[in-house]
Order: structure tokens, then C-alpha cells, then sequence
């Protein structure tokens, strides 16, 4: 059976990419790891953020091996994806603010980001509005409060169109035509949101971008195995066992299973 991958999140937002990436590798084996116990992490210092994040994750990682860490939380992709790269011997895949198709994708060169208050704060995410949306007018919005709307929903209870208005009215105010959910909780609220803002509003999330991301790590590392175990053989084998040799690196990419863990009982 193949090493599961470990989605980490706060809390249920990082589920939406998990959805993504599982429609991409429907098989792989699937850990899910929240830390509830800090949420939202848009509120936290950056230092706390760092060092706690780093802690749970290489601690969980020592306990259960895993083949790939998928950071599925904008908060804390934009700002400890080197610190835990550092440390781990294994791919990190983050999600960071899709930035860069919005800007291609607006008619009117408009773009607004939502996201939460350490996402919008943070260097990573102003670099990425310079580097790929110079030439538009990129419009800031954080909040929290719709995190939480999100994990309310989550939880089974109804959100208001009161609740959220007091939260998107600047947005649908604007004239902005595309909007970046820079927070992988937001795609909960995502029909709601488009009911509020109207169909003017392109909404744009990460998730696609992500699972394709790991798709193309798995295959790589899938081919880079394979080709490493063939080098070692001679010819006459490689012939042989290639058929064989393809198949077992096939079944170590399939079997299901997902487990949830998380900082804090719920
Ligand atoms: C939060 O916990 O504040 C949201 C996490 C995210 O940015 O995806």
C-alpha cells in the first residue's frame, strides 16, 4: 500500500482541495490533519503561525509516514512553506492566491482578492500581485468572519444572506469582475457568494491548480522510481520485467483510505 499524502489545514477549509486533488488521484491514500485548536489562523502573529505550524506538521510526520504534505491554508502557504521545506525530506505542495489567472482572465482589468488578514498582510502575496497583476487594479479585502461562516456551514448551520452581505457589500459595490478566494475555506461559500454577488463576478479559487500540481509531483516521482529500479538491471531483465515493473508502480500510486486528525476534539 502506497504512503498516504497529509493535507493540512485550520481547519475544514483545506477539505475543498482535498476534493480536487482526490478527483485527480481517486486511489491515493489520504491523511487529513486540522488545527482547530488555533483557528483562524489569518488572526495569529507570524512567529506563532511559524513555529506552531511546524511543530504539529513534523510532529504528525514522525508519527505517521507520509509521501507528500499538501499545505491546503493561503494564511500559512504564504508564509512557512521554506521553514517546513527546510526541514522535511519529502514534496510540499502550498496554495497560494490565484492571482495570476485573474489577471488574465478579467475583461476589465479589475480584480479584487478576499482573503484573510494575514494572507492579505503578508509580503509573498503583495510580490504576487507585482509579478503577475502590475497592469490591474487589484483591490484588498480581509476577513476572518467569513472563515468562520464557512466552518459554521460546515457544521450544519444555515448562514444569512444578512451575514454575508455585511461581509461582501464593498465587493458588490465595486467594479471589479473577477474575484480571487484567497482562503480555502471560501469555496464553501462559493454558491452563496456567486447568489450575492451576481453573475458578473468571476469567482476563482486555487483548487484545480493544486490538485494538478500534485498529480504531476506523483507522476514524476512514479517515473523518476521507475526509471532508478530499471537503470539497475540489465538489459535482458529490463525487457522481461518492464510490463511487471510498470503495473507495481501503478498499484503503490492506488488504494483508498482517508483518516481525519486533528489539534483539538470537535
Ligand atoms: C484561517 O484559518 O484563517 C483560514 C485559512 C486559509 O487561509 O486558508
Amino acid at each position: 500500500m502506497s504512503k498516504p499524502i497529509l493535507v493540512f489545514d485550520s481547519g475544514i477549509g483545506g477539505l475543498t482541495i482535498l476534493d480536487e486533488i482526490r478527483q485527480a488521484l481517486p486511489n491515493e491514500n489520504y491523511l487529513y490533519l486540522f488545527d482547530n485548536a488555533r483557528l483562524p489562523y489569518g488572526e495569529l502573529g507570524e512567529q506563532e503561525l511559524i513555529s506552531g505550524c511546524l511543530s504539529l506538521i513534523t510532529g504528525f510526520v514522525q508519527e505517521e509516514s507520509v509521501s507528500m504534505v499538501i499545505i491546503a491554508c493561503n494564511t500559512a502557504s504564504t508564509l512557512i512553506l521554506p521553514s517546513l521545506r527546510a526541514v522535511l525530506n519529502i514534496p510540499v505542495v502550498g496554495v497560494v492566491p490565484a492571482i495570476k489567472p485573474a489577471a488574465l482572465l478579467s475583461r476589465n482589468k479589475h480584480i479584487g482578492l478576499l482573503a484573510t488578514p494575514g494572507t492579505i498582510k503578508r509580503a509573498y502575496t503583495h510580490e504576487l500581485i507585482d509579478q503577475f497583476a502590475s497592469g490591474c487594479t487589484v483591490e484588498l479585502y480581509a476577513s476572518s468572519e467569513l472563515v468562520m461562516l464557512a466552518e459554521q456551514k460546515a457544521a450544519g448551520n444555515p448562514i444569512t444572506q444578512h451575514q454575508l452581505a455585511q461581509i461582501l457589500r464593498p465587493i458588490h459595490q465595486s467594479e471589479l469582475d473577477t474575484l480571487v478566494l484567497g482562503c480555502t475555506h471560501f469555496p464553501i461559500l462559493k454558491r452563496e457568494m456567486q447568489e450575492y454577488l451576481g453573475d458578473k463576478v468571476l469567482l476563482l479559487d486555487s483548487g484545480k491548480a493544486v490538485a494538478a500540481r500534485v498529480l504531476t509531483l506523483k507522476l514524476r516521482i512514479q517515473q523518476e522510481l521507475l526509471q532508478g529500479v530499471l537503470s539497475k538491471q540489465d538489459d535482458e531483465y529490463r525487457d522481461v520485467n518492464r510490463e511487471e515493473l510498470e503495473q507495481e508502480s501503478k498499484n503503490t500510486l492506488y488504494g483508498t483510505e482517508l483518516a481525519y486528525y486533528t489539534s483539538e476534539r470537535i
